[in-house]
């Protein structure tokens, strides 16, 4: 177990909630418009959880490895029956990726989990085959009311010119940012909706 694991009491109800489902399989439908998978692919899902959003793609692909820190996201993530083979790659707080090369990385709300981006997606970068994927979805900048807690989150949410220069210093080639989704969130002062970008990339060479 990380010992910052602030996942831990949450893993086990993580996908009773609905908002979460949609938003994972918004995000889905929205890479399968923007990335044309053939099949025989390898992903990275990194902070992969439970696994919502690899739970979307996983029938047209044929292995996910599953990268987070969180052994309680984990297990929930091991514990279903899925319709591709699957790793599983347990990091530390800053990840190392093991040598890993895949055809895609696709991520959800984890990102802004995340204290170094630009150190980050230069790994992912490295983690990609020539020709290979990197499809992000997270918070767009919000007031910080989007977690009740907000230990163990660095960002609250993210512009779109920022990511796209880190994108850009990283490597990545035919660089995409669209708004995919919003979640909404219930307070004592009414319903709070926050948009979800999708952010894509190519590793061209
Ligand atoms: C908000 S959850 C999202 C889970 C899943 N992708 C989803 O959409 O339901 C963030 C996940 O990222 C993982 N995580 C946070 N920081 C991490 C880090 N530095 N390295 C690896 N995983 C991390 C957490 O353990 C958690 O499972």
């Amino acid at each position: 177990m990380c010992q910052n694991d602030h996942f831990i009491d949450r893993a086990k109800d993580w996908d009773t909630k609905s908002h979460r489902v949609k938003n994972a399989e918004s995000l889905a439908k929205a890479i399968l418009k923007h990335v044309k998978l053939t099949g025989g692919e390898h992903l990275m899902d990194f902070g992969a959880g439970t696994g919502l959003l690899s739970w979307f793609l996983a029938d047209k692909i044929s292995k996910i490895t599953a990268v987070d820190f969180s052994s309680a996201m984990l297990e929930q993530f091991k514990s279903k029956s899925w319709p591709c083979e699957i790793d599983i790659l347990q990091t530390g707080i800053e990840p190392d990726f093991n040598g890993l090369n895949v055809e895609g990385i696709i991520s959800s709300m984890t990102l802004h989990h995340i204290e170094h981006t630009l150190k980050l997606f230069k790994k992912f970068f490295d983690v990609l085959k020539p020709g290979g994927f990197l499809a992000i979805g997270d918070l767009v900048t919000e007031d910080g009311s989007f977690h009740t807690d907000n230990s163990g989150v660095f960002h609250f949410g993210f512009e779109e010119q920022n990511l796209v220069e880190l994108m850009k210093i990283s490597g990545f080639s035919e660089i995409k940012f669209s708004i995919v989704h919003e979640m909404e969130k219930g307070f004592e002062e009414g319903i709070k909706k926050y948009p979800i970008f999708l952010l894509t990339g190519i590793r061209m060479h």
